[in-house]
């Protein structure tokens, strides 16, 4: 699908602006899911891709305020650099320590986070049970602070926090989260006792937008309901490959990206968000 808008509708003074501040964003699916759901609605609305370098992050948010945008999504590699240029937060975006929406209220930026409801939505179409239960986070950066502060939330017992970096997710691990997170290498994703009872694997590394190789991962360890999901979506990973070879489910990103967008779309707009229209678009 091409991000254009359709004939019929003609941009003016009066036309709202929303959009994605990320690098890199032409690979984003939101402007499609957005446009398409405000061209249902009727709404005067427009969302655009905003390409933005992590040393212009701080003038980028301040052009929401200048600009008079509605509202803008953030993407990576931005999510904890845009915090401190808010001039509010939620108080979930505070403790998750990431904000993936931003709400222009007249001037004042609230900075939120939907990815953490996205994320639940996920689990609860895969229909998943966590309760009690071992999950394995891979990456440590904006995208997986949302995914913990969801896991605290479906109850799973002990988290496995796997990341390139050791000193970024020693730091994530000691934030206050619903279940104890341990700090693990990515080689330790090779070992199959890492993975042995793991009820839950998700990628949430930009490793393949890098083009960058994806660690060895135990797969056939895991137990044979295992759910694998990649916060990517819209191509194949190598993540899921290998998951899809040793007969897990496999799940991904398309459902967090589609839950994220339907509260951002709300909270800038206040109406109900089109659900099967986004979904058709994504
Ligand atoms: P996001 O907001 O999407 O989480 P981010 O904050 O930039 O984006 O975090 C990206 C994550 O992907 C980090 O965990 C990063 O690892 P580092 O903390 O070591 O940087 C991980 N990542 C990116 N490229 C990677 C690669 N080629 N291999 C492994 N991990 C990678």
């Amino acid at each position: 699908m091409v991000n254009v808008l359709s004939s019929d509708r003609l941009i003016s003074g009066a036309t709202r602006v929303v959009g994605i501040l990320g690098d890199p964003v032409a690979h984003s699916r939101s402007p499609a899911m957005h446009n398409a759901a405000f061209a249902a609605l009727g709404l005067d609305w427009v969302y655009v891709p905003f390409p933005v370098a992590a040393t212009d992050v701080s003038a980028a948010v301040a052009a929401v305020r200048a600009l008079g945008l509605a509202g803008v999504n953030v993407t990576v590699p931005h999510k904890q650099a845009v915090l401190a240029h808010c001039d509010a937060l939620t108080p979930l975006a505070r403790r998750v320590g990431a904000v993936n929406t931003i709400v222009n209220r007249g001037g004042r930026l609230l900075g939120d986070n939907t990815d953490v409801h996205g994320f639940a939505q996920t689990l609860r179409a895969a229909r998943l049970r966590l309760r009690g239960r071992h999950a394995v986070v891979i990456g440590a950066g904006g995208a997986a602070r949302a995914v913990l502060a969801a896991l605290g939330a479906a109850g799973a017992a002990r988290i496995t926090l796997a990341n390139r970096t050791a000193a970024r997710a020693r730091a994530l691990a000691a934030r206050r989260w619903c279940a104890p997170v341990r700090v693990a290498a990515l080689a330790a994703l090779a070992d199959p006792a890492t993975l042995a009872d793991a009820a839950l694997v998700v990628n949430t590394t930009s490793a393949a937008l890098d083009g960058g190789d994806f660690p060895a991962v135990a797969y056939a360890a895991t137990p044979a309901g295992c759910l694998f999901v990649d916060l990517l979506y819209g191509h194949p990973t190598a993540f899921l490959a290998g998951a899809r070879r040793a007969r897990r489910r496999a799940e991904d990103g398309g459902a967090m990206l589609l839950h994220q967008g339907a509260r951002a779309f709300t909270l800038w707009t206040g109406r109900r968000a089109p659900l099967e229209v986004m979904r058709g678009a994504v």
